[in-house]
C-alpha cells in the first residue's frame, strides 16, 4: 500500500510538472499577438512526444516553424556567440536589436528543458539528455533548427556579439559558426557587423585568426567589418533609456 502511494504521488507530481511546462509554453506564447498557440504547442509536442530523447533530428520542429514562422526585421537582427547576457541585455532595450530569443518560439522556449519518451504521450522536463550527452536531443536540435530559420531569415544589415576573452571567438563548433553564418545570402545580407566584446582580461582583438576564417566562410559580396567595444560600454548602453539604438559603439 505504501509503495502503491508513493508511486501515485510521484506520478502525480511528474504530470503537474508537465502541466507546468505546458503553462509556461502557453502563457509565454499568448503574449504575442496573432498566433494560434494551441496549433504551435501541437506542432511543438509532434517534434519529440513517443520518441527516443537520442533521436530527434532538427527536422523533427519543421512543422514547428511553419506553424509559427519567424519574425524577420532586417537590419535589427543581432547574432551572438558566447556573449548571451550582453546580447540579451541590449536586445531587451527597446527595439534596438531581434536576437533569436526575442522571437516567439525563441522566446517560449528560452531556458527551457524538455524531453518524451517512447511510449508516452508524456512531455517531461526531468532526466533528460544534457546539451552534449547525444546530438539529437530535443532541446539541443530545437536550438539548431530555430537558429537555421533564423540564419535563413537574415537580411540588411547584421550584427553578430563575439567574445573576445576567449581564444577562438569565432568557434566552428558554435551554433552561430556552423549553422547561422552559412545561411547568410548575400542577395538579402549587405553587411555583417562584428561587435567584438573586450574586457579587462580580453585575450584578443579584431585580428583573431578565427576571425579571418569567418571572412572567408562568407558568401561574396556580403561587407564584413569588426569593431572593439568593451563589455562595460554596451552594458551602460543597455540600461540608460537616454542612449538611442545607433550610438551604443
Ligand atoms: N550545454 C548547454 N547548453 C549549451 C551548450 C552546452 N554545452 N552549448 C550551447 N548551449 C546552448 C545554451 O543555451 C547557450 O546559451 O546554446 C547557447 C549558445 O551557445 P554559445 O556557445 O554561447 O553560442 P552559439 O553556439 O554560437 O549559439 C548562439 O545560436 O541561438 C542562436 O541566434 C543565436 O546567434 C546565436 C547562436
Amino acid at each position: 500500500v505504501l509503495l502503491l502511494i508513493i508511486a501515485i504521488a510521484l506520478g502525480v507530481s511528474l504530470s503537474r510538472r508537465g502541466n507546468e511546462f505546458k503553462n509556461t509554453f502557453m502563457q509565454r506564447c499568448e503574449k504575442f499577438e496573432g498566433y494560434n498557440c494551441t496549433e504551435i504547442w501541437d506542432a511543438f509536442q509532434k517534434a519529440y512526444v513517443d520518441r527516443d530523447q537520442c533521436d530527434v533530428p532538427p527536422e523533427a520542429y519543421d512543422s514547428l516553424i511553419e506553424a509559427a514562422p519567424l519574425e524577420t526585421s532586417c537590419n535589427r537582427m543581432m547574432f551572438w556567440s558566447k556573449t548571451k547576457d550582453v546580447a540579451q541585455d541590449l536586445a531587451a532595450k527597446g527595439d534596438c536589436f531581434l536576437t533569436v530569443e526575442r522571437t516567439l518560439l525563441g522566446s517560449v522556449l528560452d531556458g527551457l528543458t524538455w524531453c518524451g519518451k517512447r511510449g508516452s504521450d508524456e512531455t517531461l522536463t526531468t532526466g533528460c539528455p544534457e546539451w552534449n550527452e547525444c546530438v539529437k536531443n530535443p532541446v539541443r536540435s530545437f536550438w539548431n533548427r530555430v537558429s537555421a530559420a533564423f540564419g535563413d531569415a537574415a537580411c540588411g544589415d547584421v550584427t553578430a556579439m563575439l567574445n573576445a576573452s576567449i581564444p577562438t571567438p569565432f568557434d566552428p563548433k558554435s551554433i552561430f559558426a556552423s549553422i547561422e553564418v552559412k545561411r547568410f545570402k548575400s542577395s538579402k545580407v549587405k553587411k555583417l557587423d562584428i561587435v567584438l566584446v573586450t574586457e579587462m582580461n580580453s585575450v584578443t582583438n579584431c585580428t583573431n585568426k578565427s576571425l579571418q576564417d569567418l571572412q572567408n566562410m562568407l558568401d561574396k559580396g556580403i561587407i564584413y567589418s569588426c569593431l572593439e567595444v568593451q563589455k562595460s560600454q554596451i552594458q551602460k548602453c543597455s540600461s540608460d533609456p537616454n542612449k538611442s539604438c545607433g550610438s551604443c559603439w
